[in-house]
């Protein structure tokens, strides 16, 4: 069997709207589910960035009438999004719009579908199924990297604890994908560098998964190269809009394919980095990602020799993918971000689960903990 024969699937949201100024679509869209709607959104940098103003006016010119949940914060932790989730229920809206970075949309989508399945987080964390759809339910991104728009799962961090963990359900996946990359251009350059590298991540390890196939294959090798062409450039110019569209298109592409072909170790390793660390999830992403490319180089030569060919023009995919880390300016050295030998079993432990399954090679602790202890 060649590679095109290999099994594919391919869940989308019902509709995705990419494209600079398609914001303006916004309520026209909206309409369809009814006029009552709740806007969830973070707060002081979608004001600031002028954004806010512009969806209120557009929300207010289509005749929708809608109720605020602001102060959305990164992590969101299950306890918050059961208490916004009962703020829902009280409004009974004909449709929920969650506008911000991965961590907005995923609460907007967990306390879209909570509200209609009924329970609480940690009800779902133990295994309780939706059997309902959700509100209806329009993403927003203003960064680019998580591909939240378009996927099933809700990353939610326990209260007080040291780990995150998803709910999903293809329940979950939004009604309505809306993509306008000009609402990226206020993002910070830290918060494009790891957002950035997060969607190149999720597409390099959709593209180089166990599970991956032909259709997302398609979609993670363009992903790759958008990245790769344009992720300096936006980090370096915030306002370069043609930098700005091709990194929204790759988060998106990185959307569809993690959630159609799952992604890999460094994916796993990320979640325990970034919340006992404190480094942002692409960031945390990026530390481990050359060293499990050379861990799972003899599965995915071919691939990794295209990654090399996409990110930088050269055949190697490991030293591709470090020079563009280097060039952000990103040490990989994990003991640069407080991480000590003591800490690696509670890293492995907590890398678990998840993305580990998809990677193209099986590995044990053992192998988790040495790709660790060589990045100290
Ligand atoms: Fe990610």
């Amino acid at each position: 069997m060649s590679d095109y024969g290999l099994r594919s699937t391919l869940v989308l949201p019902e509709l995705i709207v990419y494209g600079t100024g398609s914001i303006d679509e916004l309520g026209e869209h909206a309409k369809k589910f009814g006029n009552r709607g709740v806007l969830i959104y973070g707060g002081k940098s979608l004001k600031k960035s002028g954004n806010y103003a512009k969806i209120i006016k557009i929300l207010k010119k289509s005749g929708s009438k809608h109720i605020e949940i602001s102060g959305i914060s990164h992590d969101p932790d299950d306890e918050t999004i059961n208490t916004i989730t009962e703020r829902v229920l009280k409004m009974n809206p004909d449709f929920i719009i969650g506008v911000g970075g991965g961590s907005v949309i995923d609460t907007a989508k967990a306390a879209s579908i909570i509200a209609t399945n009924g329970g609480e987080v940690k009800d779902y964390w133990a295994g309780k199924i939706f059997l309902k759809p959700s509100i209806p339910y329009i993403a927003v991104p203003t960064t680019s990297g998580t591909g939240a728009e378009v996927t099933k799962n809700a990353v939610i961090s326990g209260k007080g604890q040291f780990f995150k963990k998803s709910i999903r359900s293809e329940y979950m996946i939004p009604n309505i994908a809306l993509i306008d990359p000009s609402l990226t251009l206020s993002a910070p350059q830290e918060v494009t560098a790891a957002t950035g590298l997060d969607a190149l991540i999720q597409n390099l390890e959709a593209y180089t998964s166990k599970s991956a196939g032909p259709i997302t294959d398609t979609l993670a090798y363009k992903g790759i190269e958008i990245s790769g062409k344009y992720l300096c450039r936006a980090v370096e110019n915030p306002d370069d809009l043609q930098a700005r569209e091709g990194l929204s298109l790759s988060s998106l592409y990185g959307g569809i394919t993690l959630m159609n072909a799952g992604l890999g170790l460094a994916h796993a390793l990320s979640h325990p980095l970034g919340i006992r660390f404190g480094i942002p999830h692409g960031k945390a992403c990026a530390l481990t990602m050359a060293k499990v490319m050379e861990y799972n180089y003899s599965a995915r030569k071919e691939k990794y020799a295209q990654v090399g060919i996409l990110l930088a023009g050269i055949k190697d995919g490991v030293q591709a993918f470090n020079n563009l880390v280097d060039s952000l300016g990103i040490s990989i050295k994990l003991s640069d971000y407080g991480v000590k030998e003591e800490d690696i079993p509670t890293i492995v432990a907590d890398s678990k689960g998840g993305s580990r399954r998809f990677n193209p090679i099986d590995h044990s602790d053992e192998v988790v903990a040495k790709i660790v202890r060589e990045l100290l």
